[in-house]
């Protein structure tokens, strides 16, 4: 077992191809926003307090109505399968035995009813929604008879963002066969017996409910090209007639839109900018956080992701409002330096970091995890004010090659 976050990120990239490593690490563009993401949580300093007694401390909380060990969500990645074998049940049974929800990629290269089969924990459906609405709503009818809890609606998604990575080193989907990608293969040889010899992982789970046989090239533009940009506000009606538990939309970025989001009846939003891979440039989520959560109605929830590395981020994002943290990139590198025990690693790290900074802080419960037990460090945690006017997403008419 490595010492952190960081040293699991080290292995996974000394692991994988080129390509691969740029899927799971790279940001949009040059990478601003990801740069703002980590900027956000150092630059909030605690204000610890002392002489309290911290023998016995709970790190227990729910999340969307379900029981959680520590307030956090293995969240939604997208090819999953270019990590490991079976990376989608390893993801789901880490998480179980981290007592967390896990949540399953629209982008899931297993099946949701293959996850359910491999765990009995809380799962959770992430939804893109493509043009042919019957795909969102077979996908959806699939999870409810799979026993999935609840719907995370991602909206920061109608196009994929200028990911410059994807031109260096080549990745497309299908895979092109160039030279490059020969030897960055060939050079990763552990990655290729374990991974690449079993060929590149299928969408298979939109490929079921598109009715798309196997092949990577109609499931990739099913996901990019067909994503339906006209989606909007007034469509959170269409899911609730198809989603009857809870529906969270992740994406939001502006106080304004979460107002939105709770006035359409959202169970929470997820604050977040899909870990700087989208807009460049964009705010922090932890920015919004402490405004979001004061316009939040009583019993929705605010969770919280982008840059999540240390158990004391999570312990930043509770302080100022959050009941949880999506856990993006960080289960990744544990699965990619190690498979399920990978992953299972890298939660039991954050949740042994989270226990103690609690205890460093003196709160025995999360309830007592407040703001009192953060200093404004020179002003710098002051939440930018979100903006003052909902805005709707323009559809422009850009092909989309490889989302999520
Ligand atoms: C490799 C990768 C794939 C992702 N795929 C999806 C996806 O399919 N759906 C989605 O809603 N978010 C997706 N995300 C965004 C994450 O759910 C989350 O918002 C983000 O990773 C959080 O930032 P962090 O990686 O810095 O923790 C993806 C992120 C990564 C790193």
């Amino acid at each position: 077992m490595f010492a952190n976050v960081a040293d699991y990120r080290a292995a996974a990239r000394r692991y994988l191809p080129d390509f691969a490593w740029s899927y799971l690490e790279g940001g949009a563009e040059d990478s601003i926003t990801m740069r703002r993401n980590r900027a956000a949580y150092e630059s909030i300093a605690f204000a610890p307090r002392v002489l309290i007694d911290v023998s016995t401390v709970s790190t227990a909380t729910t999340l969307a109505g379900c029981q959680a060990s520590w307030p956090a969500v293995v969240g939604p990645t997208g090819l999953n399968g270019l990590y490991c074998r079976g990376a989608e049940e390893a993801l789901a049974r880490a998480a179980h035995a981290a007592g967390l929800p896990f949540a399953l990629s629209t982008a899931s290269t297993s099946l949701l009813e293959d996850v359910r089969a491999a765990s009995d924990g809380d799962l959770w459906l992430q939804l893109y929604v493509q043009q042919d609405r019957r795909i969102a709503e077979d996908i959806m009818a699939r999870a409810q008879a799979a026993r999935f809890s609840t719907l995370l609606l991602t909206v920061d998604t109608p196009v994929t963002g200028q990911r410059d990575h994807y031109a260096r080193t080549g990745f497309t989907l299908p895979l092109r066969w160039t030279r490059r990608l020969l030897w960055d293969i060939a050079t990763h040889p552990r990655w290729l017996a374990k991974v690449g010899v079993h060929g590149v992982p299928q969408l298979v789970n939109l490929a079921r409910s598109a009715r798309l046989g196997p092949g990577i090239e109609a499931q990739a533009a099913a996901l990019g090209r067909q994503m339906d940009t006209t989606l909007d506000w007034r469509d959170i009606v269409w899911l609730r007639k198809h989603w009857p538990g809870k529906i969270f939309i992740k994406g939001i970025q502006t106080v304004a839109d979460a107002a939105l989001a709770f006035r359409h009846e959202a169970d929470g939003v997820v604050l977040s900018n899909h870990g700087g891979r989208q807009l460049d440039g964009a705010q922090s989520p932890l920015d919004i956080l402490a405004h979001t959560a004061a316009i939040t109605p009583r019993g929705a929830e605010i969770l919280v992701d982008g840059g999540i590395r240390r158990g004391s981020d999570i312990a930043k994002a509770v302080a100022l409002g959050a009941k949880g943290v999506l856990l993006g990139r960080a289960p990744l590198y544990g699965l990619a330096a190690g498979a399920e025990n990978g992953a299972h690693d890298v939660l039991a790290l954050l949740h042994k970091e989270f226990d103690i900074c609690m205890r460093l802080l003196g709160c025995t419960s999360i309830a007592e995890l407040g703001a009192d037990r953060l200093c404004a460090h020179g002003g710098a945690f002051e939440p930018l004010p979100g903006a003052t006017h909902a805005t709707q997403a323009v559809p422009l008419n850009i092909t989309a090659t490889i989302p999520a």
